[in-house]
């Protein structure tokens, strides 16, 4: 088992590890008050892992002490709806102040629970549970929750943070192929901030444990530096300029991990056009865009600029972009229209 702390204002432990959802009960009770847990998790995890989750709460908690609340899969159900059923659900299972929630799956089961948790009687403790490989190099880390009103994604959310992440890496044997890819996606992005990551992508990447705990140390080392998001916390945000508006582009068929990994391949391809990174920089990424079975041939950048000017990250002196250097990556400030020309949109 790795543990990784995540040394923010309110410190907190991830622990990694092959079978981890078994000895759930014992790992998080310590640092519960709880009597009675919500678990939340959607219909695809239910059938998969709820089981196991609920037996081993039982035997740490006693029988009847875990309410289980069923999303639909999918971002579709990010809705607020939804979150007031969460709500309500908690309410009828008699939840109290002290006690917790467990959110059991990928990033809309993180986002839905913890903004439930975030709110319910001002805030109950969650322990992130994730299952899909963007959830928990990502996702599951950092206390950002979200919800998508019709307006946008996640624009109603709060921060957030869990009491405990538990990643049972085994659960990733039964993930979608282009869901695991587009969690590899997400993590390139690790490994172009810190290039010391490379090998965890090039050479050991089946040692998955290891690839997850150093890409979660390091958005831990960078969140919690900055833990409501202004200098450093932007640097997550590469790949996610182009990334998002390919998404809204597509009109969310692009998966997320997937659209941020050709986002870097751009923002790669354009430093190397303007000079700022060699070529053998270049190359390194490229190959790590090709493990995560992305890259930017192709891609079309025409009329992507509306869809900068909406990004949450935008105001209406252009857009804070992260840009590739030789060494990492850094944070340039651009107008709408200097961004498209960088990118050559
Ligand atoms: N809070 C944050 O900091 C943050 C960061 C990145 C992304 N997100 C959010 O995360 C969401 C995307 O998360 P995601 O990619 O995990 O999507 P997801 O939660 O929709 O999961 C993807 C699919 O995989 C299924 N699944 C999950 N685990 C499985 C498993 N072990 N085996 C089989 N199937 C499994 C799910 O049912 C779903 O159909 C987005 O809503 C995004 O906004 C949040
Ligand atoms: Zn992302």
């Amino acid at each position: 088992m790795k543990v990784v702390r995540i040394n923010c204002i309110n410190p907190y432990d991830a622990y990694i590890a092959r079978g981890a959802l078994d000895d759930i009960g014992r790992l998080i009770s310590p640092m519960l008050r709880a009597d009675r847990i919500a678990l939340v998790t959607d219909e695809n995890v239910d059938g998969l892992y709820a089981d196991k989750v609920v037996a081993s709460l039982e035997k740490t908690y006693g029988k009847g002490c875990v309410f289980k609340f069923v999303l639909p899969a999918g971002e579709s159900a990010k809705t607020p709806e939804n979150y007031l059923k969460i709500i309500n659900f908690m309410a009828e299972s008699g939840l109290k102040r002290t006690d917790a929630a467990v959110a059991l799956g990928g990033g809309v089961v993180g986002d839905m629970a913890g903004f439930a948790a975030a709110t319910y009687m001002r805030g109950i403790d969650v322990v992130q549970v994730p299952t899909t490989l963007l959830a928990m190099i990502d996702s599951s880390v950092g206390g950002k929750t979200g919800v998508d009103l019709a307006a946008g994604k996640n624009l109603l959310g709060a921060f957030h943070m869990p009491k405990a992440v538990i990643i049972d890496v085994d659960t990733l044997e039964t993930l979608a192929r282009d869901e695991y890819l587009a969690g590899l996606g997400e993590g390139v992005k690790y490994a172009v901030i810190k290039p010391s990551l490379k090998p965890y992508f090039l050479e050991n990447h089946a040692d998955v444990v290891s690839f997850i705990a150093e890409c979660i140390s390091l958005k831990a080392e960078i969140v919690c530096r900055d833990e409501l998001e202004s200098g450093m916390r932007r640097l997550l945000n590469l790949g996610h300029t182009v990334g998002h508006a390919l998404e809204k582009r597509s009109e969310y068929t692009l998966k997320h991990g997937r659209a941020v990994a050709i986002g870097i391949g751009v923002m790669t391809s354009s430093a190397l056009r303007a000079g700022e990174i060699s070529s053998s920089r270049a190359n390194e990424i490229r190959e790590m865009l090709k493990i995560a079975g992305a890259d930017d041939n192709g891609v079309d950048l025409h009329g992507l600029e509306r869809f900068f000017a909406m990004d949450k990250k935008a105001d209406s002196k252009g857009v804070n972009a992260v840009v590739v250097t030789e060494d990492g990556c850094a944070i340039r400030k651009f107008s709408l229209a200097e961004f498209s020309a960088y990118i050559g949109a």
